[in-house]
């Protein structure tokens, strides 16, 4: 029986990545270490909250002594790290946050697993689950692999890159057993709705402006979020001690493009006229700093570890707009309360 913390467990990536280890793995236990920030969501677990291997504790990565109560309590075998303040907008209107999640929050878990590890890194692993933007912004050509220069440009990112350094400073410094993997875009249910997809379809359903940055050029790669947990399996188990792996899935698309296909799925799906979600379309001030395009190289990833995305992103798609139209109680409990505030804040005041 292995014990395993993954933090970040009831955010859109990390339910996913816990929903999949405890059907998966009954002989693992899973401890859910999340803080519920206005990301996290008990609601995307109610299928394995009852689990007998999976428990949930609700706690700060930014408090290094809880942090270390915990770690002291439950043993754990493997940490999966997932837990971040993950939007670029909010932080660029409050980066100090992320700097204490993202970064503090990360160098506690390390400390942590070190002090209970002590020195004994036998079948031990510390998982960091980090973002292809920390590698900046590709031209026209290129793609982002693992020999990649860092060159952060939002505070997000520039979070993730320093929390990348502290893990691979720990695997130089004190051998502490360590594997990163920078992933591209996800899609998928369970996300919250203030990033890309999630906010457009629930637009696109309320008949509510669709707000394109800039001139909706900036690309993006794709990656349906149930194939980054296959992966986070894969690398768990087979990836190599120090390694980075990039997960991505071949699927670039400009935001412009993705809105229109966005639009017409849902014009049939709600039985609208062809073009009427197209009208939508209202073109905003653009996000300071915006990185033009993000596009993974995943050879190595394929080679090693012989992982390919199960999905197309059409299909993928589809699946997602279905899940979000049958699953009004979870948008509309999101979006009650602060969200509102949030979202006149992003886009009605600026
Ligand atoms: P999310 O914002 O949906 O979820 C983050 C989770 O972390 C929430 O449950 C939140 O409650 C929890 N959390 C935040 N601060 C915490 C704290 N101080 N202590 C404990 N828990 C805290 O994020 P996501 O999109 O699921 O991303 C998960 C991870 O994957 C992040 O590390 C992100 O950088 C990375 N990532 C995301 C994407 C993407 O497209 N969403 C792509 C690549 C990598
Ligand atoms: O690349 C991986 C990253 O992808 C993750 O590390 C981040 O956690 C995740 O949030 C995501 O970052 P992006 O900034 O790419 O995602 P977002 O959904 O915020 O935006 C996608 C694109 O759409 C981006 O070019 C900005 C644009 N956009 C976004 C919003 C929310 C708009 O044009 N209008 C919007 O309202």
């Amino acid at each position: 029986m292995k014990t395993i913390a993954i933090t970040g467990g009831a955010g859109f990536i990390g339910s996913h990545v816990v929903r999949l280890f405890v059907k998966k793995y009954p002989n693992y236990k899973i401890v859910n270490i999340d803080n519920l920030t206005y990301a996290g969501n008990l609601a995307n677990l109610k299928d394995v909250e009852s689990a007998s291997n999976y428990e949930f504790i609700k706690a700060d990565i930014v408090d290094a002594q809880m942090m270390f109560e915990v770690f002291e309590k439950y043993k754990f075998d493997a940490v999966i790290h997932l837990a971040a303040e993950s939007h670029v907008d909010r932080s660029i209107s409050n980066p100090t946050e992320f700097v204490f999640t993202n970064v503090i929050g990360t160098v506690n878990l390390l400390n942590s697993a070190k002090k209970i590890w002590k020195g004994d890194f036998e079948g031990k692993l510390f998982y960091h689950v980090s973002t292809d933007e920390v590698y900046g912004s590709l031209g026209k050509e290129g793609m982002f692999t693992e020999e990649t220069k860092y060159d952060p440009h939002s505070p997000y990112s520039a979070s993730k890159a320093s929390s990348d350094h502290f893990v691979r400073a720990y695997f130089d410094t004190y051998g502490l057993p360590s594997l990163i993997s920078n992933c591209s875009n996800n899609y998928g249910s369970f996300q919250f709705p203030e990033k890309l997809i999630p906010l457009f379809i629930n637009n696109i359903k309320k008949n509510l402006p669709l707000p394109v940055y800039g001139k909706g050029e900036n690309i993006r790669d794709w990656l349906w979020v149930e194939d980054h947990a296959r992966a986070i399996d894969s690398i768990f188990h087979k990836g190599k001690l120090g390694a980075t792996y990039n997960i991505g899935g071949h699927n670039e698309w400009t935001n412009i493009d993705l809105i229109k296909v966005l639009c017409s799925i849902l014009d049939k799906k709600l039985d609208r006229e062809s073009g009427a979600s197209e009208k939508l379309i209202t073109y905003v001030k653009d996000r300071a700093g915006h990185d033009l395009r993000y596009a993974i190289d995943a050879t190595k990833l394929q080679d090693e570890l012989d992982w390919v995305p199960s999905l197309q992103f059409k299909e993928g798609l589809e699946k997602t707009i279905d899940w979000y139209l049958e699953n009004e109680n979870w948008m509309e409990n999101i979006t009650s309360g602060n969200y509102q505030e949030y979202y006149d804040k992003q886009y009605n005041e600026r």
